[in-house]
């Protein structure tokens, strides 16, 4: 039996319950709410983001601007990646060498103005030894960062977990666009994150969490890049916190990982495929329409196929069918039946009281009892990307659950685990 100390202490400090969701409200300072864009100065060379141009089409599927709102006083943008609360605490980062239309370099990818911002160019130099290589890769090398002010703004303590979440999205985004442009990633979390941290001028109040590359080897020597750039505030104002900043210094390295060397298999229409990043939206309510079983099993098997990384760790993935045609409702694992019954209410109760997870066909659970925080948690939300974006392509909506109780959905699924994010699928 496992206790409070085999799990990542910060997830046990951060769970919600009944209780603590209502002795500590969350109230929000919208006089120091955080901008959700990190722009460099006029004076690093951008480059307008052209969706003629297959690399170009490539970088703007992982993260562009795809949806405009505007409210009395106020417009936002959505993007092609759902993100908590839409805070955006992600920046992207990669290197390119060797690929058409984008000159070898060290770019930021600036989503306001859809156009990737030059910081360095690269030669015999680049990012290769960070991730442990002495060869020049040709290809892309992405680095995942968070601001996490974005997201500890609303979600104060908690909101580690929801960088994590949303950057698993990106993964998820890259991983989507890779397969309509053809191309194969691999995911590493085991990489010297703060000798990175440094080399961009973080400061601490930004930091790296995950490295995709897409790359093949040549065997041209390479040195480690330097660069001497600006720190640029990505929040307008920022507040440290403690316990996210000891979450994520406690969840640094790797240890005991399985390597997955195993590439994603898809088998889905491109150019429908296309459209579906496109217009990937987050489902706001059901109508309470069921799904059918094979779709069902369709999208299980989606979610099912191998995530390329170097520390993969293993993800349970509970779900309650509520809505499935000829599937008896209740909760299931692997195809087991674990509790029959109309447990709807009960998912809907679980997910913070909110309806999308009793409306649903649909309402998963996905936990883990790994050790490697950093990498589990992303793994789960890359699992969550593909389940927005299967049922997003069989016509069906889904919307990613971040706030749930935690303990109660252990006694529900009856495992002592680390429940880690919740998602609902429907109509
Ligand atoms: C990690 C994560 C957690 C989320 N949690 C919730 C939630 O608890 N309730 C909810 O209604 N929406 C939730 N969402 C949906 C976001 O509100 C939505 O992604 C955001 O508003 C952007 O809109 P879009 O997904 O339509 O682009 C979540 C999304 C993510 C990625």
């Amino acid at each position: 039996m496992l206790g409070f100390e085999d799990f990542f202490e910060y997830h046990m400090q951060t769970k919600h319950s009944y209780f603590s969701v209502r002795s500590f409200p969350n109230r929000l300072d919208w006089n120091n709410q955080p901008n959700v864009f990190k722009t460099y100065p006029d004076t690093f060379e951008k480059i307008q983001l052209d969706l003629e141009k297959n690399n170009h089409s490539f970088i703007y599927y992982i993260a562009g601007i795809t949806a405009k709102k505007t409210y009395p006083g106020v417009e936002y943008y959505l993007r092609v990646n759902p993100s908590a609360g839409a805070l955006y605490p992600n920046e992207i980062y990669f290197q390119s060498r060797g690929n058409s239309d984008i000159e070898d370099g060290v770019y930021h990818f600036d989503i306001k103005s859809s156009s990737i911002t030059l910081l360095k160019k690269v030669d015999d130099n680049g990012v290769e030894p960070f991730i442990g290589l002495d060869t020049k890769q040709n290809g892309f090398i992405f680095f995942i960062s968070s601001i996490y002010y974005r997201s500890s703004w609303k979600y104060k303590n908690r909101a580690f977990r929801y960088c994590l979440l949303d950057s698993g999205h990106i993964l998820g985004s890259i991983e989507a666009s890779a397969y309509i442009h053809d191309k194969e990633y691999e995911i590493i979390y085991n990489f010297d994150k703060k000798e990175l941290n440094n080399l961009f001028g973080f400061d601490e109040k930004e930091f790296f969490t995950s490295c995709l590359k897409i790359t093949t080897n040549t065997d041209k020597k390479v040195e480690k890049l330097i660069l001497d750039l600006p720190t640029i505030d990505g929040s307008f104002y920022f507040e440290t916190n403690k316990l996210i900043e000891k979450a994520y210094n406690d969840s640094l390295k790797t240890f005991d990982c399985s390597i997955q060397k195993e590439k994603v298999n898809f088998n889905y229409q491109k150019e429908f495929f296309k459209q579906t990043i496109l217009n990937r939206r987050s489902i706001r309510e059901f109508t309470k329409q069921a799904i059918t079983i094979n779709q069902l099993e369709t999208i299980l098997d989606i979610l099912s196929q191998p995530i390329c990384s170097d520390c993969d760790e293993k993800i349970d993935i509970y779900y309650v069918a509520n809505r499935v045609k000829q599937l008896r409702p209740g909760l299931y694992k692997d195809n087991q039946l674990l509790e029959k019954g109309d447990l709807s209410s009960k998912a809907g109760y679980l997910c913070l009281e909110q309806d999308l997870g009793k409306d649903s066909a649909v309402t998963f659970f996905l936990t883990s009892k790994g050790k490697n925080y950093q990498a589990l948690y992303q793994k789960a939300s890359i699992i969550g990307h593909r389940l927005y974006l299967a049922s997003n392509y069989l016509g069906y909506g889904c919307s990613g659950i971040g706030a749930y109780y935690d303990d109660e959905v252990c006694e529900f699924v009856k495992d002592n685990t680390q429940v880690l994010y919740a998602l609902a699928i429907g109509k």
